[in-house]
């Protein structure tokens, strides 16, 4: 890799990989995908080979051509990670580290000294008595799919009969859900952006504000320090969305996502580095980035899915209204409530970039017309 620019493969080809290619691109490094069909949002725009996951010998092949290999989705099994890692394949984030956004109960015990959600792991209802509660599949699960509010016993019994085991949580009952994004390179260097807030509904994420609002400096402070310090546990080697609860003074850590993640997209323009440029540097063992803010407040909005299907149009609205605004588009089939793309705004008067942005998605998402 010495006297040349490194080839860099990622498993996978949905937004995330699409996101990659600009400061891929910008820095010279090739970028190859690991495609499921080339519709994919990623492999629409880059050079990609289509090809099964779950396959070891088919990962196995386009791996050998990379120089390094990464991924964007937490389905990829981990015996094909591991798989790669007994060919000599530098896999980033590695094996070890990985089983820690994939396995649930895996992460549980892993962060046990740090504070969470009170868990256990049933096959029954008869093992808990308090309700309401939290239950989770223990892999798999994502945007809210996988995880469940559950009022009673009965309840219970429904979701174990196609979801068993499952991971039972106390109900957290948070003032706010931040995420801290961390970076990790392979000899141990780490940074980290400021705190975001992350607004859900119906357990998908529908906007981020960075920094969170709601907690103190402090709070800020351990949550970045905590998110830290949880990167070098599980060894983790490119980025990491720390996703917490938090209740007054009080942290919880709810899970992690060993990828780039919605929570944050804002860092394209609202950063110095953005998550997608550290996630290749951190694989590459390069120095990482400044995560430095480059505004005061930048606020995310998702683009779901509705009744719209020309996602073109709307520009000629927007565009106009708020030159400022910026659009990223994944090109993906219009379902409903699918993340199709998402806006930013950056700036100092917070008030308004949530309108704008609220706005936006609104109208882009057909919830609005003018
Ligand atoms: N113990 C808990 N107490 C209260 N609310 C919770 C708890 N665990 C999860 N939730 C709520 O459910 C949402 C989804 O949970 P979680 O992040 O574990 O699932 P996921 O589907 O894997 O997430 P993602 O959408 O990030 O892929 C959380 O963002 C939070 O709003
Ligand atoms: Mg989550």
């Amino acid at each position: 890799m010495s006297n040349r620019f490194p080839r860099v493969g990622v498993i996978g080809a949905g937004q995330l990989a699409r996101m990659m290619v600009a400061p891929a691109t910008a820095l010279g490094v090739d970028l190859t995908l690991f495609a499921s069909d080339s519709n994919d949002s990623g492999a629409q725009i880059t050079h990609h080979i289509i090809g099964d996951y779950t396959n070891l010998a088919q990962v196995l092949e386009f791996a050998q051509k990379c120089d390094i290999v990464t991924f964007e989705h937490e389905l990829v099994p981990l015996s094909v990670i591991k798989g790669l890692e007994a060919e000599g394949v530098k896999v980033y984030p590695p094996s070890s580290a990985f089983i820690y956004s994939q396995d649930k109960a895996a992460m549980r015990k892993k962060l046990r000294k740090f504070p969470a959600p009170q868990s256990q792991i049933v096959t029954s209802a008869s093992e808990v008595t308090d309700f309401p509660l939290i239950a989770k599949a223990i892999s798999g699960g994502y945007d809210g799919r996988g995880v469940w509010k559950v009022e009673d016993a009965p309840e219970l019994i429904e979701i174990l009969k196609h979801t068993s085991p499952l991971l039972i949580e106390e109900l957290v009952e948070f003032d706010t859900e931040i995420a801290v994004m961390v970076a990790r390179s392979p000899h141990g260097q780490a940074t980290s952006w400021a705190p975001v807030e992350t607004i859900q509904e119906d357990g998908i994420c529908i906007m981020t504000v960075t920094p969170a609002q709601k907690i103190s400096q402090v709070v800020a402070e351990r949550a970045q320090q905590m998110a830290l310090e949880i990167a070098q546990e599980v060894g983790v080697v490119g980025v990491m969305a720390v996703e917490m609860f938090v209740k007054g003074d009080e942290i919880f850590i709810n899970e992690l996502a060993m990828r780039p993640h919605n929570s944050g997209h804002w860092s394209i323009e609202g950063a110095v580095t953005s998550q997608f440029e550290q996630h290749l540097r951190a694989i590459l063992d390069l120095p990482l980035g400044s995560p430095s803010m480059n505004h005061q407040f930048a606020v995310m909005g998702n683009v779901l899915g509705g009744e719209k299907t020309d996602m073109y149009r709307p520009y000629l609205h927007l565009m106009a209204r708020t030159p400022s605004l910026h659009f990223h588009q994944y090109k993906k089939e219009v379902r409903p409530g699918r993340k199709i793309g998402h806006v930013t705004a950056c700036g100092d008067d917070l008030l308004h970039l949530i309108q704008e942005v609220v706005h936006a998605r609104d109208y882009m998402s057909g919830v609005i017309d003018e």
